[in-house]
């Protein structure tokens, strides 16, 4: 896997390797986050500073508190890294951090500290796309090689991508309108859940009926999601008990059953056509229970499937430190600015 990358102050080469330590910062959203990967599959170090209850009184991230948030703890959270770790910047081998997408502020706090790092102790800079950390998630403590299907559903995103080598990759589906973590976010805020509330959501809905109500599944290209007509039509079902008792724990049931079944049956197509055996979870939905339990079935069709544990499912620095490594399209230029669309 040898890779050459330069450093930035004196710009020497650098021999990238299965023993290279990368230290990783992710800041594209609500969580300030710092790690040291050996590799990119063993993790030595693993900080995540989160803001959810700054923003839960607003009921969503505030883009300009989450920067200010970052700002303060960014020094910490680094800090605490190299702690953990027993490590100092001088034994790290190169330095990375998440330039997009996200919250252009959030971004710059993260992307910063991390060509500062990088300057200071002369070490090549590697900037990572958030969306190819997430699937990066999965190579943490496993030996997962390309080619693969990834399922990658966050609060921004829903793509089905083809992974068919480290430096090749291809979107062949996403949603025309809400993320998957956006309908189950905006879903909960309509039963009366506090944000964020997707994992709220899951754990009311392992108690209800999955069969109780018929919500509808939209019929979109191939690959494609739409999920807006299913919140529109939970709306309606709310409203419809104006006012009575509502089968909470059922409604959720409902919705998830919808989600998780519409998902499943775009995963299976893209596996059936393109051929891979191979099946990977990516983003903080993928801790979701109904959605895993559904994807994990398909080992019995002789599928392997792979989904990263929970605490590297949502935003973390380990997943940008193996993305920074192992993936090949990465942005190693100290003149790299932060992007906040894919
Ligand atoms: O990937 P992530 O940490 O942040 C980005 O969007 O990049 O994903 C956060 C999203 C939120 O919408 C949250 O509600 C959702 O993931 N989420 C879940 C679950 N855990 C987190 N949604 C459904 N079920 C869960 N168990
Ligand atoms: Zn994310």
């Amino acid at each position: 896997m040898n890779k050459i990358k330069n450093t930035l102050f004196s710009n020497k080469p650098v021999t990238l390797d299965e023993n290279s330590l990368i230290m990783a910062i992710e800041s594209s959203c609500d969580e300030t986050a710092c790690a040291i990967v050996k590799g990119g599959r063993e993790v030595i170090a693993n900080v995540v500073a989160s803001q959810i209850k700054i923003h839960e009184e607003f009921g969503g991230v505030i883009p300009e508190i989450a920067a200010r948030e970052h700002l303060e703890a960014i020094n910490v959270v680094i800090e605490e890294t190299f702690k953990q770790s027993g490590l100092k910047g001088e034994d790290i081998t190169a330095f990375a951090s998440t330039v997009g997408p996200g919250l252009v502020g959030c971004l710059l706090v993260g992307m910063n500290a991390g060509k500062t790092l990088a300057l200071a102790y002369d070490k090549p800079f590697i900037g990572v796309n958030h969306l190819n950390a997430h699937i990066a998630a999965n190579f943490i403590d496993t030996e997962l090689k390309p080619p693969f299907i990834a399922l990658l559903v966050s609060g921004g995103h829903t793509q089905i991508i083809k992974v068919s080598s480290y430096s090749e990759m291809e979107i062949i589906g996403e949603t025309i309108d809400d993320a998957v973590g956006e309908a189950y976010d905006k879903v909960a805020r309509l039963i009366g859940l506090p944000y964020p509330g997707g994992p709220k959501l899951d754990k009311l809905a392992q108690e209800g009926n999955p069969h109780a109500f018929k919500l509808p599944e939209a019929k979109v290209g191939r690959y494609d999601f739409s999920f807006s007509g299913l919140k529109t039509a939970v709306l309606r079902l709310v409203k419809s008990f104006d006012g009575q008792e509502m089968p909470v724990k059922d409604i959720c049931a409902s919705f998830q059953e919808c989600v998780s079944s519409t998902l499943l049956k775009k995963v299976k197509k893209a596996l059936e056509e393109t051929g891979y055996k191979q099946v990977v979870l990516a983003g903080g939905v993928a801790a979701n229970s109904e959605i895993r339990r559904k994807v994990f079935n398909l080992k019995e069709e002789g599928y392997e499937v792979y989904a990263p544990i929970m605490k590297y499912c949502t935003d973390n620095a380990s997943m940008v430190a193996s993305s920074a490594l192992l993936f090949d399209n990465t942005f190693d230029d100290i003149n790299v600015e932060v992007f906040s669309r894919a």
